[in-house]
């Protein structure tokens, strides 16, 4: 099988985002299956600049788009059992930064238009072109046009991932064929045309043999307004080709056992490294030297869709229990401001670093207790992956692949790799940070447990590997891998491979009741819980704000949020379906697990049995409130 990937960044040698991570890794783990790979990049600055030295120039070309007749370099190198090529051409693409210019357009159809042009100069003729998001978007584009008159451009199957569906790509059709060199056609039978824009990725996912979110939940959610930014009825046109690969991350890169950018090694049989790494963030950052109180850790954008509202409403809730807070990361305005004020409302409990630093990064994942990430949507994340790996126990909202990688901890059965909420609510956020809080702090056993569990995870990238090649295997109508060793494991993960469910929209959605299961089970946790079951986070956060950065970011926010709840809640109907089926692996799965029928009543006795004699009775009463709250948010 012939893969030609085709990506606008790619770790190690250009990133902005999580693509270039995916980018770096998937190309590899394609090859070590058997795959021949190739990825085609833009030899940007930062490449030159670090990588020039390690380049072998091919050969040039020139590339014809609309009027223009631009050169183009081709540069490669081989690495991982990949080849690398860089296309060249100075004027797109020797500048400072990666995108954010005023000719992007012009810049990617180039690329896009370059990369199919310099097919006869690749090592190797694809069967596969794979492209990522609307910067490669035009290229099956491209490949149709050209197909149309001569036949070997009509031999390559198209594949397009999208990993974040927000950005599309939208022009005004007026340059249709100024900028990217197409006849109007292609907008007046509406192939690439939407709500009056020319819109490269609606075209991509059209014209592409298929379609790949980077999570089945994700692929599910694109069905729906809320998730898809006005794109749902295409996705909905496409699901009979729409899949959800769930992305892995690089576990030798991210390996607590090994790497040297931690302070102390650890491993979960081994924790103890784990605490010198806490102490050792605790002073890095500023925090008081507590190593019974959890660090909440948040490594972010500080951007609206990663929940950051949520916080905003209930930090001083928060605040109130025996926890730390770490936030490490850049975005906008109001956020920035509203954590650099929150880490003077609580010195020594909270502390905030306003930048991207991969040192402190690791220090995070590694030193931390939990990790949250309350997004409104993620496609798949790949944070929390991390943090897993390094014993962090992750807090997430039940939203695309946070959905598919975190399964709620059910303490009486020791089942779960972290804890989860629902609703796009800062009560429903902040009751479950309380049980994970109590849980660390009453049951340090269980929560050890936990820890262990979701550090056993299996994350690795051969796993989507071969989700991927299977799609390939599907559209090129090769057996593939048939003969092989692999091919049996292939083989076993088709299914998750399988086109995501035809969900009908949001009203057929019945799994309402599904999503219940989950919140029950997690109700023995709830026990541990304290007391006081807090009101309505929106109100109680602006109660106490003093300071204006504050009062401006949840006010503005609060509203929206409130007003979007039901759409959310709407979602995780259908959200719930594929779930199960394509969750990774909690391999460490008990010895003595219990049947999942258990009863909560019987969960709730087992729990209490490990708890304190003189806590039990004073729980039980909170627990019961928390869940009754829960229950009533959720309804
Ligand atoms: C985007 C998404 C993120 C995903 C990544 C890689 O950055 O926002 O959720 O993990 O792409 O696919």
């Amino acid at each position: 099988m012939k893969i030609l990937y085709v990506t606008s960044e790619a770790v190690p040698f250009c990133k902005t985002g999580g693509l270039a991570d995916v980018a770096g890794s998937l190309p590899p783990a394609l090859a070590e299956q058997g795959a021949e790979v190739a990825v085609v990049l833009p030899l940007y600055q930062r490449v030159r600049d670090r990588f020039g030295s390690q380049l072998k120039f091919e050969c040039y070309d020139y590339v014809d788009l609309a009027w223009r007749h631009n050169y183009c370099g081709l540069f490669s190198m081989e690495k991982d059992g990949v080849t690398w090529y860089f296309l060249d051409n100075e004027q797109y693409f020797n500048r400072g930064t990666l995108y954010g210019q005023s000719d992007d357009g012009e810049r990617f159809a180039f690329f896009s238009r370059a990369v199919v042009r310099m097919l006869d100069h690749f090592k190797f003729w694809p069967e596969v072109v794979h492209c990522n998001d609307w910067q490669s978007a035009l290229v099956p584009i491209y490949l149709k046009d050209d197909g149309v008159r001569e036949e070997r451009y009509r031999s390559i199957k198209t594949v397009v991932t999208i990993h974040n569906i927000e950005y599309q790509g939208r022009y005004n059709p007026y340059v249709l064929g100024e900028l990217f060199g197409l006849d109007a056609g292609w907008a007046k039978d509406g192939t690439i045309l939407l709500d009056g824009d020319a819109n490269l990725l609606k075209g991509a996912i059209l014209c592409a043999d298929a379609v790949n979110a980077v999570s089945p939940t994700y692929a599910n959610e694109l069905k729906m307004p809320y998730f898809a930014h006005r794109m749902e009825g295409v996705m909905r046109q496409c699901s009979n080709k729409l899949y959800g690969v769930l992305n892995g991350i690089d576990m030798k890169l991210y390996d607590p056992r090994t790497d040297g950018r931690i302070l102390t090694s650890f491993s979960a049989e081994d924790l103890s490294g784990k605490d010198a790494c806490k102490a050792e963030l605790q002073r890095m950052v500023g925090l008081r030297e507590e190593p019974h109180t959890p660090i909440v850790a948040m490594v972010s954008r500080l951007v609206s869709h990663k929940g950051l509202d949520l916080i905003c409403e209930v930090l001083h809730d928060m605040m109130e229990l025996p926890m730390q807070l770490v936030v490490l990361g850049t975005g906008d305005q109001r956020y920035e401001d509203f954590f650099r004020w929150a880490a003077q409302q609580y010195p020594g409990r909270v502390s905030v670093r306003l930048d991207y630093n991969e040192d402190l990064s690791m220090a995070i994942y590694a030193g931390a207790d939990l990790f949250l990430m309350p997004s409104k949507s993620e496609p798949c994340g790949l944070s929390q992956m991390i943090a897993m790996r390094y014993g962090t126990v992750p807090i997430v909202r039940e939203t695309g692949g946070l959905k598919d990688t975190v399964q709620p901890c059910e303490s009486w059965r020791d089942a779960g790799n972290g804890f989860s909420f629902a609703n796009y609510s800062s009560g429903d956020m902040l009751h479950v940070i309380r049980e994970a809080v109590y849980l660390y702090k009453d049951y340090p056993d269980v929560f050890s447990r936990l820890r262990q569990r979701a550090m056993s995870c299996d994350f690795s990238w051969a796993r989507s590997a071969r989700e991927y090649l299977r799609i390939y295997a599907t559209i090129t109508g090769q057996a593939w891998p048939l003969h092989s060793s692999t091919c049996r494991a292939a083989e076993t993960s088709a299914e998750d491979a399988a086109p995501v469910e035809e969900t009908a929209p949001v009203v057929d959605a019945a799994p309402a009741e599904e999503a219940a299961p989950a919140e029950e089970t997690a109700a023995p946790v709830v026990e541990a819980a304290p007391a006081k079951e807090t009101a309505p986070a929106v109100e109680a956060a602006p109660a106490k704000e003093t300071a204006p950065a504050v009062e401006a970011a949840p006010a503005e926010e609060a509203t929206p949020a409130v007003e979007a709840a039901p759409a959310v809640e709407t979602a995780p109907a259908v959200e719930a379906a594929p779930a199960e089926e394509t969750a990774p692996v909690v391999e460490a799965a008990p010895a003595d697990e219990k049947p999942a029928k258990k009863t909560r009543k019987t969960a709730s006795k087992s729990t209490s049995k490990a708890a304190k004699a003189e806590k039990k009775s004073e729980k039980k009463t909170s627990a019961k409130k928390g869940t009754a709250g829960k229950k009533k948010s959720a309804e």
